[in-house]
């Protein structure tokens, strides 16, 4: 379905038809753009932007770029189309027809999936509000915007969800996600990483790389859901994230070819002395970045993520493509835990271990990104290779948080982990070098910062020296 642009809320669900969601949502949305303009990127509000915005909810409808105002940006409400015949493929409820109702008992789970994984949205354009003033060129800060306006528009993908579906609950919940904001000590975001700054350029493309891709993953499970809006919501939204891990693996592997290529070009290892992120300092960024979206999975053995399982309302990973019963009641997976202060391998009932397993799909796709940077390294000549840390390396949730664990996976005691804290994850003299290379925001079309190279193409084919971005 076309989505219709006439409309104050532009959107694909026939809004127009349903008077009073309609007033409730044109009620939020007033809201919507106070928090934007309070908590979204900072002194932007008169820029015009290069941006790309959906027409339809098909794969053609992303081709359409121009110039915007941000807060003009037609955030809307578009879900994927709906497949008639479309049945639950796993749990009790294997067989029947996708939900087009949210089942009452049901409820309750349903809401605090959709708040949780709603509630990440606005985090991360609050964590990312002051990027814009140490933009590296106005190709990246046209990216920067272009992700937090997809951001708000998943934001809106959850509101709406929140309000069609869940009454008086969903309306208060709705506003509460525009009240918690991220690292407020009072009224936090739900989630730990979405309470951690992205106070630099390296920390957002780490960011969109490693924690983006956690919501990939969470989208892509959701997807699965029985309650079809839900899974037809996130199904629209996995389109929009791929261009935010497209901004984190290009943006860091630009910023590896640079080191390299200054590295070379000068022979030396010093890079620093030559005005680059030395490429120790980018595996501390890398170390926690993947540690903290690591957490983000939840426990590793969990009754609840079984109970969702079962219940049909949060699938695996690419569902329907896996070869099994899709029940899982009798089958076993091998997991990664702890047993008397060691690490050790035990096979656990399936159900169980679905969060482990989502965990373990998105490492091996964490890795691939890696083999792309390693090969600029590679290339270069230099003696260097960027590593994913160990899933066991300072985490706080699930199993491993009780122990100490190296990047590479060996248990040490606590005193000996904080001797060598230094060396795996950044510092305050790190963060304080690479804060000291940003900024402030290159703003002339086809230049780049020094510490970064300019991308291998633009932006719909535009060339790198575009005005991407016009301040007026
Ligand atoms: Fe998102
Ligand atoms: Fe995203």
């Amino acid at each position: 379905m076309a989505i219709d642009y006439s409309q104050l809320i532009p959107n694909n669900v026939d809004l127009a038809g349903d008077r009073r969601l309609q007033r409730a949502l044109e009620n939020w949305q007033p809201r919507f753009l106070d928090w934007w303009k309070g908590m979204g990127p900072d002194g932007t509000l008169n820029f015009d932007v290069y941006l790309r915005t959906a027409i339809s909810a098909d794969a053609n409808g992303w081709a359409n770029f121009g110039y915007v105002k941000m807060p003009d940006y037609r955030w809307g409400i578009f879900l994927a189309g709906r497949d008639p015949n479309r049945v639950i493929a796993y749990g009790d409820n294997k067989g029947k027809p996708a939900w087009q109702e949210v089942p009452g008992e049901l409820r309750s789970t349903l809401r605090r999936l959709i708040v949780t994984q709603g509630d990440t949205e606005p985090a991360s354009v609050e964590q990312q509000r002051l990027l814009g003033k140490t933009a590296p060129s106005l190709y990246d800060l046209r990216n920067l915007f272009q992700v937090n306006c997809e951001e708000g528009r998943h934001l809106w993908a959850m509101v709406y969800l929140l309000h069609a579906y869940f009454g008086r609950d969903g309306r208060e919940e709705a506003e509460m996600l525009l009240e918690r904001h991220s690292g407020d000590p009072d009224k936090p975001r739900i989630l730990g990483a979405f309470n951690e700054q992205t106070p630099d350029w390296l920390s957002f493309f780490m960011f969109t790389y490693f924690t983006d891709r956690d919501g990939k993953y969470q989208l892509a499970s959701l997807a699965e859901s029985g309650f079809d809006p839900l899974a037809r919501s996130c199904r629209f939204m996995l389109i929009e994230e791929a261009h935010h891990m497209f901004v984190g693996e290009s943006g860091v592997q630009r910023i590896v070819q640079r080191t390299c290529d200054l590295m070379k070009e000068h022979k030396t290892d010093d890079a620093r002395a030559l005005g680059a992120i030395d490429l120790p300092t980018i595996q501390k960024y890398l170390n926690f970045h993947c540690s903290v979206s690591l957490d983000l999975f939840g426990q590793e053995a969990s009754t609840n993520a079984a109970n969702y399982y079962t219940m049909g309302v949060k699938g695996r990973y690419l569902e329907t493509r896996i070869e099994d019963d899709h029940v899982l009641t009798d089958a076993t997976f091998d997991i990664d835990t702890t047993e008397g202060g060691r690490i050790v391998r035990k096979t656990v009932p399936a159900l169980q271990a679905l969060n482990e397993r989502l965990r373990q799909d998105y490492l091996e796709d964490c890795a691939r990104g890696l083999l792309r940077w390693n090969k600029a390294i590679e290339q270069a000549g230099i003696d260097f290779e960027l590593k994913l840390p160990h899933r066991a390396f300072h985490r706080r949730i699930g199993a491993f948080s009780e122990l100490h664990v190296s990047p590479d996976g060996k248990v040490m005691s606590e005193a000996d982990w904080k001797v060598n804290e230094s060396k795996w994850l950044p510092t305050g003299e790190d963060r304080a070098y690479v804060t000291s290379l940003m900024g402030p925001a290159v703003v002339e079309p086809g230049k780049f910062a020094h510490w970064i190279a300019p991308p291998a193409r633009g932006i719909n084919g535009q060339p790198a020296d575009f005005e991407y971005v016009r301040f007026n």
